[in-house]
């Protein structure tokens, strides 16, 4: 029976996050929405634009004092936790805001709900979920058993080991003071809204911009794709159903190389065509991991979760889905800070 109705969605603009507030209020939540806009106003407008009764957006950042009160006032019966700085590539160039937000922010959130509940100032049934990643895993070869949520932690690069970190936090809160904590990790998510930095959105731009898609070293890294709306209808799961203390793994039965994505992607907006011309292999990623895998037998077992959306079929969509609102990307694009990296990273 659920009971909860008040959401706290944080990093609310960000790309998981936005898809997931979608999912939500097709269900009757009531979502308040705070993101520290650290990645571009420009995104903010995508959600202010939803139109709901059920839906506020407030400017907040996870490591601030107001977060505290904003909680304390609004009585939530669940916080789910997206906001992270969350692009490899920035955290090898500079980790201090992965440090922040990744590792205090969320140890700033434990803290003051952790203290709230305490008093009795938050609802009985309250519950925290942070969205991790499978990064936290590091990397496997090619013939190694896929990550279980046993598996050891093993972050190779500051963005996961930020993740890593604050899951640790996370555990210890639930061990020490019973926290209501979950924690989720899911492989590499795609679908509409995700910022152009990341490798599929980047290679969809590049070709419409006549740029060739730059591959780090061989291309033959493997990565286990999932579509962003099942992840989403996997977090509400553990949310609504989940056990306190546990770990959740998520993923998508799709392993492909990054070459093998790109092709795809050619394939769908350049039929017929020789791939390689769209092609730049470019330095290799320090630290690259060569293979992430997900076992997602506990989710599928414990909550009855399983992705519904095929591979091919999402990818087409998504990939149509840029071609089709080109202006969103190429509005962020189009920002200095956006151009800033481009410049700095290629
Ligand atoms: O596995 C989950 C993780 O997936 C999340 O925790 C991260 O937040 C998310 O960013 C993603 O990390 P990746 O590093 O796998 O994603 P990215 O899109 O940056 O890169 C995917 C692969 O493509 C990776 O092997 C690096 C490669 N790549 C990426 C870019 C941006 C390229 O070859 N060229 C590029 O220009």
């Amino acid at each position: 029976i659920k009971t909860m109705q008040k959401i706290l969605i944080t990093g609310g603009n960000g790309f998981i996050a936005f898809n997931f507030i979608k999912v939500m209020l097709k269900d009757d939540y009531d979502i308040l929405s705070i993101d520290n806009l650290s990645l571009s106003k420009y995104l903010n407008h995508e959600t202010i634009n939803i139109k709901s009764d059920k839906f506020k957006f407030i400017e907040c950042d996870i490591g601030s004092n107001d977060v505290c009160e904003l909680i304390k006032n609004y009585q939530f019966d669940a916080i789910v936790n997206f906001a992270a700085e969350s692009h490899v590539d920035k955290s090898i160039h500079s980790s201090n805001l992965f440090v922040d937000t990744n590792i205090r922010g969320v140890n700033n959130l434990l803290a003051c709900c952790n203290d709230l509940i305490k008093k009795g100032d938050l609802p009985s049934d309250f519950r925290f979920i942070q969205v991790s990643t499978d990064e936290v895993y590091g990397s496997l070869t090619q013939t190694e058993p896929a990550f279980t949520e046993s598996s050891i932690l093993k972050p190779t690069n500051p963005y996961s080991a930020s993740k890593a970190s604050a899951d640790l936090i996370c555990m210890s809160y639930f061990k020490t003071h019973h926290f209501p904590v979950m924690i989720t990790r899911c492989s590499n998510n795609f679908g509409p809204y995700q910022y152009p930095e990341k490798l599929i959105p980047l290679a969809v731009n590049n070709i419409i911009n006549n740029k060739k898609i730059p591959i780090y070293g061989n291309g033959q890294q493997i990565r286990d794709w999932i579509y962003v709306e099942d992840h989403c209808l996997g977090i509400k799961k553990v949310l609504e159903q989940g056990q306190f203390g546990h770990v959740y793994n998520f993923g998508g039965y799709s392993e492909l190389t990054n070459l093998e994505i790109i092709e795809n992607i050619i394939q769908i907006m350049k039929p017929n065509e020789i791939a390689n011309q769209y092609i730049e292999y470019v330095e290799d990623r320090p630290g690259h991991d060569t293979r992430y895998a997900i076992n997602a037998e506990k989710v599928l077992n414990d909550l009855g979760w399983k992705p519904s959306h095929k591979f091919s079929n999402a990818i087409d969509e998504t990939v149509n889905w840029y071609i089709n609102n080109s202006e969103w990307s190429q509005n962020i694009m189009q920002t200095d800070q956006y151009k800033n990296w481009v410049e700095k990273q290629y």
